[in-house]
């Protein structure tokens, strides 16, 4: 059977440790990983919009030597004519070694494991999660920060639609003394299954809406935009949208050391002033996602270079 990556929960922290220490590797060493992948073929089935999952997924693996193929959008494959995510991954298994697939149903990368016979990483599902985010944001975390626990981690914005935030709150919990502190509008709050999680560890966590009240404790806040095509109306997008901008000024009120995270498209809720400032991570954060899916690829292909 192949080793998919399903769920960030799928590695367990040592595996998650080792992947951490290969991606440093690989960014240290990058010769030394050039021809890993020679005659490797990546998919990348991208049923939604992306540009840094599918970029860098490819990116990594034409680092590694390998090939790529697929699809970036629904209409240009044939799910378009009606063929399941089931058939599509039995025909990608039979064409690549490997596949990354994004689709904008929750579950449907766990449909598509069951018929794929190559590993199969869920680059994203609808509202529901997005492991490979996770594998970026931990490993700028613990490059930029150092150490997991303790950590007191500001979540900001559509905390309800946002899947980077459920997958990362699900994997910081496998670290002690993280305190989580959500700031959304009581509309977009997360998922009420995500603060059960919560309890149910015993991790201390608090709902609030104010980002100038929440600023001050933080170790890393951890900005998303609003989740527009996850709305079921335009009006309730543009009542939402600006609710948070950070700006220059609420920066002011943050630790000297504080993180700023996004795991991108920025929309507003970041503005443009604050990227000059040596907190701000999200650019740095996307290159670190290219050398984690490096090293991802390498570890479910089961390819190691000495
Ligand atoms: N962070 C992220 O998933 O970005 P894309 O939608 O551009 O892939």
């Amino acid at each position: 059977m192949p080793r998919h990556l399903l769920n960030p929960m799928d590695f367990s922290v040592e595996e998650l440790y080792k992947l951490m220490d290969l991606a440093g590797d690989i960014e240290r060493n990058p010769d030394k990983y050039a021809h890993a992948c020679d005659r490797k073929i990546l998919a990348t089935c991208f049923y939604e919009p992306s540009t840094r999952t599918r970029l860098s997924f490819e990116a990594a693996m034409y680092r590694l030597g390998g090939h790529v193929l697929g699809f970036s959008s629904a209409n240009s494959s044939s799910a378009a004519k009606g063929e399941s995510v089931s058939d599509t991954l039995r025909m990608i298994s039979c064409y690549a070694d490997i596949c990354a697939m994004r689709h904008p149903k929750e579950g449907a990368a766990f449909v598509g494991a069951q018929k794929a016979s190559i590993p199969l990483i869920n680059a994203g599902d609808g509202g529901h999660q997005h492991p490979t985010q996770t594998l970026t944001d931990l490993l700028t975390i613990h490059s930029l920060h150092g150490a997991f626990e303790g950590l007191t981690v500001g979540l900001c914005g559509d905390l309800k639609f946002g899947r980077t935030v459920h997958s990362l709150i699900n994997a910081l919990t496998r670290y002690e003394g993280v305190k989580f502190v959500l700031i959304s509008p009581p509309e977009l709050k997360v998922p009420s299954y995500i603060t059960e999680m919560l309890e149910q560890k015993g991790y201390e966590y608090k709902e609030v809406i104010s980002l100038d009240e929440a600023i001050p404790e933080l170790d890393i806040l951890y900005m998303t935009r609003v989740q527009k095509e996850r709305f079921f109306n335009e009006e309730d997008y543009v009542r939402m949208k600006d609710f948070y901008i950070l700006d220059k000024e609420k920066m002011s009120h943050a630790k000297p050391d504080m993180l700023v995270l996004h795991p991108l498209p920025r929309v507003n809720e970041i503005s443009v002033e604050v990227d000059d400032d040596p907190r701000a991570a999200y650019f740095q954060q996307a290159q670190y996602g290219m050398y984690i899916r490096m090293a991802l690829i390498l570890t479910l292909l089961g390819i190691e270079v000495e």
